[in-house]
């Protein structure tokens, strides 16, 4: 089944002048339950566009998006908010903590906005804040923590409501190698046991290889995509020689503008 259908989309932002940036060009991009998806593509390719647009966060200008067959740009604000919060888990590239919150406060907002915080399970905030190592920090205020706990706090946030697919951008960008690697064992984990949805954003190798396809963004399209065959190590050495050959195209036009 598909979990996540973009057809045709675009996605302009209106600048001062009135000249139009176009930032999402034509975006074609399916994603089936049980899939783990990474995007990359160098800054400013709209990467984080295309998961805010797709988790229906930010509008689009063209083009229809589905999630589990309901269409988001035909839903109203609210019911809107509420699908999001019922199916989808967002980790934010700058982790949108709320500041004048505790760090286990702000992992049950998604809970207590849906009042279902007195009906979950005891064990499982602390299960999760155990195996992400913020056990410590619970009681915190995102100002009294590092930007790896703040990015491991909002991945918390992101799956504490069990949600049927998760859009996570740079999720591992703030963490050292070890918890990187718990992080993504976890992302693994969900897709394999509860078909949930991957969809990551990643500048990084490592993580990309976690994933069983990873499709690049250059200048608003999506130009390539590779398919994990074998391991994970032989992904990583595809993974490495595509980045290599969009560096260099990069090094050639930036050559050609001077
Ligand atoms: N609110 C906005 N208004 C106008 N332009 C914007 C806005 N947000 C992003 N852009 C532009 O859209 C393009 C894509 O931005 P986006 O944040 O999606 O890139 P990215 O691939 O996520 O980059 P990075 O790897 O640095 O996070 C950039 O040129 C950016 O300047
Ligand atoms: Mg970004």
């Amino acid at each position: 089944m598909n979990i996540l259908e973009i057809k045709n989309v675009c996605k302009n932002y209106k600048a001062e002048k009135g000249i139009n940036t176009k930032v999402l060009k034509n975006i074609n991009l399916t994603v089936k339950d049980n899939e783990f998806v990474g995007i990359m593509g160098s800054s400013g390719s709209g990467k984080t566009t295309l998961l805010n647009v797709a988790a229906g966060i930010d509008s689009f200008d063209d083009g229809k998006i589905n999630i589990y067959g309901n269409d988001i740009s035909k839903m109203k604000r609210n019911e809107l908010s509420l699908f999001r919060r019922n199916n989808i888990g967002m980790v934010f590239q700058d982790f949108n903590l709320i500041s004048s919150l505790s760090i286990k406060e702000n992992i049950l907002v998604p809970l207590i906005l849906d009042k279902k915080y007195e009906i979950i399970q005891g064990d499982s905030i602390d299960k999760l804040a155990k195996l992400l190592d913020i056990e410590e920090i619970m009681n915190k205020y995102p100002y009294e923590i590092s930007g790896g706990q703040q990015q491991r706090a909002a991945i918390c946030r992101a799956i504490i409501n069990s949600p049927k697919i998760i859009f996570a951008d740079e999720p591992t960008g703030n963490l050292d190698s070890s918890s990187s690697e718990k992080v993504l064992e976890y992302f693994k984990l969900l897709h394999s046991e509860y078909n949930t949805g991957i969809v990551m954003v990643t500048h990084e190798i490592f993580s990309a290889s976690y994933c069983d396809r990873v499709v690049f963004l250059k200048d608003g399209v999506i130009i390539k995509e590779i398919i994990k065959k074998k391991d994970r190590f032989e992904f990583f050495n595809c993974i490495m020689k595509e980045v290599q050959a969009f560096s260099m195209i990069d090094k050639r036009r930036k050559s050609n503008e001077v």
